[in-house]
């Protein structure tokens, strides 16, 4: 049986999605905070079971049976994050699942400037001393969230962001989750780290280019970090304007930047790029 947790979620949902085209629903089972949310999962009779990662105990008895898990990463950061991650972590030894894929990200690192990467690390170092088999999908950033990053660019003509010339292997998260799916339904991914990306990079010069159309030019500015990091506090706490100036940081100094085959190999087929990205946004 392979479970997953998050499974309301985009990526959770979205891998189930392709799992049951691939294999009986009957074995899947979806760990999901809010059963109410899971209705269509559900009815495409896979197993809803509630999975609190603040829940340990509920969490052992749901993962009974459970062979392969998906762990995917929770929506906190910092310590409370790793705090969930270890309980189910610990509920999966406990409820005797052989199995855990865990979504982390590129280049985790206790000096990662993009600081939901330092939680990742310290996640597979969990993982790697539990003694259950582990497989890493370090998933790269999803091309969904661009239009966060791009803003207003193609109305105004200019892309405002601080990240100098460094690249990020993005993909789509759609993508990420049928490359999931093909892995666990195949068989040789134990103690396996992938790189889950583009089989290239673009730079935020590349992005303004790509958003180029139509002949109306969009130009990248590199702007200071600071003068972004003081934007976003007009809008966000602190906290969070942390998290979204150190993932600009970190593209910066390309610790996002991971070009690698491994995607494209378990789709079977070239990821979306970002033109296609973009032109379908369009
Ligand atoms: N690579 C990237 O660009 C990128 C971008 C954003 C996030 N991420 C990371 O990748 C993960 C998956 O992405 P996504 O797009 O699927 O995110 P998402 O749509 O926000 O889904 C996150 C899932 O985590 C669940 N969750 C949060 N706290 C939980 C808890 N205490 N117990 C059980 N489940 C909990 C949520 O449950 P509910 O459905 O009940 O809310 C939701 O289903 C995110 O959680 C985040 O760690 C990566």
């Amino acid at each position: 049986m392979i479970a997953i947790t998050g499974a309301t979620g985009h990526l959770g949902k979205a891998t189930l999605e392709f799992l049951v085209t691939k294999t009986s629903p009957d074995s899947l089972v979806a760990l999901v905070r809010d059963p109410a949310k899971a209705v269509d999962l559900a009815a495409k009779g896979i197993q809803v079971r509630v999975g609190n990662y603040d829940d340990p105990a509920v969490l052992v008895t749901s993962l009974a049976g459970v062979d392969k898990l998906v762990l995917i990463s929770s929506s906190l950061t910092g310590p409370e994050r790793v705090q969930q991650h270890t309980h189910v972590i610990n509920a999966a030894k406990e409820a005797g699942v052989r199995h855990v894929f865990y979504t982390s990200a590129p280049k985790p690192s206790l000096e990662a400037r993009f600081t939901p990467a330092i939680d990742h690390f310290l996640t597979e170092e969990l993982l790697k001393e539990s003694g259950l088999a582990y497989t890493f999908f370090r998933n790269s950033i999803y091309l969904d969230v661009l239009p966060m990053m791009v803003g207003n660019a193609t109305q105004t003509g200019q892309l405002h962001y601080p990240a100098g010339e460094g690249k990020v292997s993005f993909a789509l998260r759609n993508d990420i989750a049928e490359g999931l799916a093909n892995a666990l339904t195949t068989e040789g991914h134990e103690n396996k780290i992938y790189e889950i990306g583009a089989p290239v990079s673009w730079s935020f010069a590349d992005i303004a280019a790509a958003l180029s159309q139509n002949g109306k030019t969009v130009e990248y500015i590199d702007i200071p970090t600071s003068a972004f990091e003081a934007e976003l506090l007009k809008h966000l706490p602190a906290p969070v304007a942390k998290v979204y100036t150190g993932l600009a940081e970190a593209i910066k100094h390309n610790e996002l930047n991971e070009p690698d085959p491994t995607l494209e190999n378990f789709l079977g087929r070239p990821p979306v790029s970002l033109s296609e990205f973009l032109k379908a946004l369009a």
